[in-house]
């Protein structure tokens, strides 16, 4: 019924494995495909939230690393990982604290959108005596964070190029709504409104004689769609080392990334073509579509409860039985792979290692 029966004595269910050749294989992939463009890579580690995979993309030529929050920076920083990118605003008087030890033992920076944003940092730098890191995020169609437009950017620009305790690292602008996109000619076009949209940005910054060392932008989505030398210096995918079933669908990104992940679960119960798997919301994420059956195509999901997952075999197909084990294609693997305390890693037909998701659930 699934073809890591092998792990049945060790590994219960659920969990979370990785097919580590084909892991490996996407990172060369990223790692070849900036070597070649020339174009740096600083991986998302909001995708896996381990220490191990991250290390890996380092050791394959990444810059640094970006991640969503500060806990998830806590996270590399405690094994001793970095450069660190905090791809989001830090606010507040406990999160500064945090940044501040952080910034004892890291190269890191944070990002900001708008005057207060940069009007804490300063505070925070100069009553701790030290030089804290920023980026400016831009917002360049996604409608999430990010200030809003050349001179809103160029106004931050010159406002951190005046602090004397923050140092100006580069621009940031995340394209997520290209990323997101499923037809390859809009997300080509998106892509590359987007990353003109921040190289006029950043053009602006530099006219007023202030230098911009980096421009950092992409996804796994747009990875090499509109990314010019001339406009960015970096991408930052994520997703790219485990892929899930929803990027998998993606033209362009299936051509190059193979799934190295999934979500093991074990047949609890059946009736008739009915059957129940030991997985839920609480072990796999749903917010990208159901999750399917890999190599099972034929059986249909249809109901997900907190610990139960109903599907129905097809007709004319074998009724898994109870005890049997089937591997689930996670839809959102970011979303998953939070759910989960290790990576159970599996080469050919062994379990060689088990690595901790120590990023999982730090959210602050
Ligand atoms: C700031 C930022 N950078 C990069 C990414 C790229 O992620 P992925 O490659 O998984 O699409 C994301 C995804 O949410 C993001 O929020």
């Amino acid at each position: 019924m699934n073809s890591v029966g092998f792990l049945n004595d060790f590994v219960d269910t659920p969990a979370l494995l990785i097919n580590e050749p084909v892991l490996q294989k996407n990172l060369k992939t990223m790692a070849a495909y900036c070597k070649n463009t020339g174009i740096a890579l600083r991986p998302h580690t909001k995708t896996h939230k381990c220490p191990e995979i991250a290390r890996r993309q380092l050791d394959l030529g990444a810059i640094g690393l970006v991640c969503a929050k500060l806990g998830e920076a806590e996270a590399m920083a405690e094994a001793g990982l970095g450069p660190l990118l905090v791809a989001n605003q830090v606010i507040g008087p406990l999160k500064m604290k945090r940044l501040l030890k952080l910034n004892d033992q890291v190269d890191i920076s944070v990002c900001v959108g708008r005057v207060e944003h940069v009007e804490e940092l300063i505070r925070t730098a100069e009553g701790a005596n030290t030089i804290l890191s920023v980026f400016i995020e831009l917002e360049v169609g996604m409608q999430r964070c990010g200030a809003a437009g050349p001179v809103a950017a160029l106004d931050l620009a010159k406002k951190i190029s005046d602090a004397p305790r923050l140092e100006f690292r580069g621009v940031m602008g995340y394209e997520g709504h290209a990323v997101g996109t499923k037809d390859l000619v809009a997300r080509h076009h998106k892509a590359e409104t987007a990353h003109h949209e921040l190289a006029l940005a950043v053009a602006m910054i530099r006219e007023n004689g202030i230098e911009v060392p980096v421009v950092s932008a992409a996804g796994t989505g747009t990875f090499n769609l509109g990314v010019d030398r001339d406009e960015l210096t970096e991408i930052q995918p994520g997703s790219y080392c485990l892929m899930d079933s929803d990027y998998h669908g993606y033209e362009n990104v299936c051509d190059h990334f193979e799934l190295a992940c999934t979500v093991l679960a074990t047949v609890i119960d059946q009736v008739d073509r009915r059957i129940v798997l030991d997985v839920g919301l609480k072990s796999i994420a749903t917010d990208q579509g159901l999750p399917v059956t890999r190599w099972r195509e034929d059986i249909i999901p249809f109901e997900i409860h907190e610990e139960h997952y109903c599907m129905e075999a097809g007709e004319d197909n074998p009724v898994p039985r109870v005890g049997d084990r089937l591997e689930l294609l996670p839809s959102h693997i970011c979303a998953t792979a939070n759910l989960y305390d290790e990576f159970h890693v599996f080469r050919e037909q062994s379990l060689i290692a088990r690595w901790p998701i120590t990023g999982r659930g730090r959210y602050t």
